[in-house]
């Protein structure tokens, strides 16, 4: 076996616990070869250029779209996988009724036999990482060990990964120890697919170990571990140890005219509009104001010197949704995916470029669609799979902020939770306080999205954190709780919801990059610049506290919008007592409080409660 770094010659670190995670994973996992992954451009190019080879990628036509790659998955493996994913506590009470559970020994037993000899016939790449800038109080090291190339290209854009980690590393560093394989061993002479994974999928985390184990997979969150495994899974395990939060969260800095900067973190679930919102453009009628993007998906976020919380995104790169982004949607994200990204699962152009459903312009007359086929407008599905992704660097985000590799992080003045909500919820409402904002959260719901007819069923996504949480829900809602207590100043909370619909089933919102009129009330808010009015759910503007140059809304549709039915909001309010009736062990009697003041607010309230004045 070429293992040339295990020698003292070749060793590019001196970390006893990582030389020696590495040589316990060769002899389990058997690969033909080891690569200690670099991090460096020849690096990235000469694996993309064997995928190119192996048929794993397509190079693009590098004159519409340099140095970027469309690679294909096994139609089995196009998203996450919740149900094949575990958090290995020593007790299920601590993993809690949210996650999948398993003895943390009768696991490793069951993975033991699983890696045995899995990565036989391919390299082992390893791959040093930090989530968050290299040497940040707040970012933390990890090491993945993956036999897909594929894995670690994307790896290299979506983290710091390379040499440079070791340096930071040094002998005796912490690191997690991600283990990744597609479980698809390969005999001798035996040729490769171009998209190898098993049907058996284990997306494994023993939390108190804080090491992760994935099997069977190839794609997205299921591979990428430094992503939902480490900077969610393990992070939110370690952030309740240490006083801190591990979130599903975008940033995003928000500039008025004369030059005040405020910071705010949201949390939508997954495909309710993150990268959107994190990328806004400021509408007409904002001139002067400016949105900038520090992160996309999670957040870390530690109290500061100031008594404020401070946020670092983890992450170098963003792994978006591809259907429904265009130059109307999100401009900067187009012109971000310009050069030098990887999509997956889009459908390719007769040119050589990509596209995918939603995209600016009239469909292609024939594309090859993300399987592989011949595809035209009239073939009745879809070219591109509708959770196909791009991967591209930060640095290509046109609207990027300057500080967005500020090692203490950026001030956070404002949470903002919202959910897909076709009912119920108005557009936006603020917290009365912690404890009520908290609560705000942990009741979040969203619809699922491809049951769009209809009632559609509410799925309880509290913070947008339900795949996501380490541990019970019940002890990360007290965590929650108490973390307001740690800081002079916590952010103010808000909720808000872009989804919903009219009497026709149309959105009544406009939404994207008109969202900045909310934004705009909610950075008045935080400042002490605007008013609003108290509703039983929470505290409203009124049509007058908001900004609408170059926006005809009527009074009368945002009145529409802003309702709160009374019967509506009761039903809510009970079938939140099925939610946390789940956690009741763990349930803070605080919250259990907050909704029966709710009840009482609504039960006092008229009719149809509207933000009238
Ligand atoms: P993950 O990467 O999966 O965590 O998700 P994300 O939250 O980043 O999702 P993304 O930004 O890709 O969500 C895109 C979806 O949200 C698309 O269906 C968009 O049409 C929709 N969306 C985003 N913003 C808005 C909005 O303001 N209004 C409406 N109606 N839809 C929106
Ligand atoms: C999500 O599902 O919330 C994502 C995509 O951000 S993945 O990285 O695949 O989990
Ligand atoms: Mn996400």
């Amino acid at each position: 076996m070429n293992h040339q770094h295990m020698n003292k010659s070749g060793a590019k670190t001196g970390n006893a616990r990582l030389l020696a995670w590495i040589d316990q994973v060769a002899e389990l996992c058997k690969p033909d070869s080891i690569h200690w992954c670099d991090g460096s451009q020849e690096e990235y190019d000469r694996l993309c250029e064997e995928m190119v080879q192996a048929g794993t990628m397509i190079r693009l036509n590098p004159e519409l779209r340099p140095n970027s790659f469309l690679a294909r998955s096994d139609p089995d493996d196009v998203a996450r996988v919740e149900d094949r994913t575990f958090i290995c506590s020593t007790t299920e009470e601590e993993a809690g009724p949210n996650n999948n559970w398993v003895a943390p020994d009768e696991m490793k037993q069951t993975l033991n036999g699983l890696f045995d000899g899995c990565m036989r016939g391919r390299v082992m790449y390893v791959c040093p990482f930090s989530m968050g800038p290299l040497g940040s109080p707040i970012a933390h090291i990890g090491v993945q060990v993956t036999d897909s190339a594929y894995a670690a290209v994307n790896m290299r854009i979506m983290t710091r990964m390379g040499d440079a980690v070791l340096d930071t590393l040094g002998a005796e560093g912490e690191f997690v120890p991600c283990l990744h394989s597609v479980g698809a061993p390969l005999a001798p002479g035996a040729a490769d697919t171009a998209w190898p994974c098993s049907e058996t999928k284990y997306i494994v985390h023993f939390p108190e170990d804080r090491s992760i184990w994935s099997y069977g997979s190839g794609y997205g969150g299921n591979a990428l571990l430094g992503k939902k495994c480490f900077a969610l899974r393990i992070a939110s395990a370690m952030a309740r140890d240490e006083g801190w939060l591990a979130e599903h969260m975008l940033i995003l800095g928000l500039e008025s005219p004369e030059g005040e900067k405020t910071y705010v973190a949201a949390a939508f679930p997954s495909a309710c509009g993150k990268t959107n919102l994190a990328m806004l453009i400021p509408p007409t009628g904002f001139d002067g104001w400016k949105a900038t993007t520090v992160g996309d998906d999670i957040a870390w976020i530690k109290p500061g010197k100031d008594g404020r919380l401070h946020a670092i995104n983890p992450e170098a790169g963003y792994f978006g949704v591809a259907p429904g982004t265009s130059m109307d949607s999100n401009p900067n994200a187009m012109r971000m995916l310009a050069k030098n990204c990887i999509f997956t699962n889009v459908a390719l152009t007769d040119d050589g470029d990509v596209w995918w459903e939603g995209m600016d312009g009239a469909p292609p007359a024939h594309a090859i669609d993300w399987q592989g086929n011949d595809w035209t407008p009239d073939s009745g599905r879809p070219a591109a799979h509708p959770n196909s992704r791009f991967t591209a660097p930060a640095t290509e985000c046109p609207s990027l902020d300057p500080d967005w590799e500020a090692p203490e992080g950026v001030p956070i003045d404002a949470f903002i939770f919202g959910g897909r909500l076709s009912r119920t919820f108005p557009l936006v409402y603020q917290a009365r306080d912690w404890a009520h904002g908290v609560y705000m959260a942990a009741t979040m719901g969203s619809e699922a999205t491809a049951a769009a007819v209809g009632q559609a069923a509410i799925r309880r996504d509290p913070m947008a954190m339900l795949p996501f949480c380490g541990y019970n829900m019940g002890e990360y809602w007290a965590h929650w709780l108490a973390m307001g207590e740690r800081v002079a100043k916590p952010p103010a909370i808000f909720r808000v919801n872009w989804f919903r619909k009219d009497g026709d089933g149309k959105f009544i919102w406009p939404g994207f990059g008109e969202n900045m009129r909310v934004l705009k009330w909610v950075v008045d808010r935080v400042r002490g610049n605007a008013t609003a009015e108290a509703s039983p759910f929470g505290l409203m503007p009124r049509h007058e506290d908001m900004t609408w140059t170059g926006l005809d809304f009527p009074r009368e549709s945002f009145l529409e919008l802003t309702a709160i039915d009374r019967a509506e909001g009761l039903a809510e309010a009970e079938d939140q007592k099925e939610h946390f009736a789940q956690f009741n062990g763990q349930l803070p009697v605080a919250l259990e409080q907050q909704r029966v003041d709710m009840t009482e607010r609504l039960n006092q309230a008229p009719e149809v409660w509207r933000a009238e004045g």
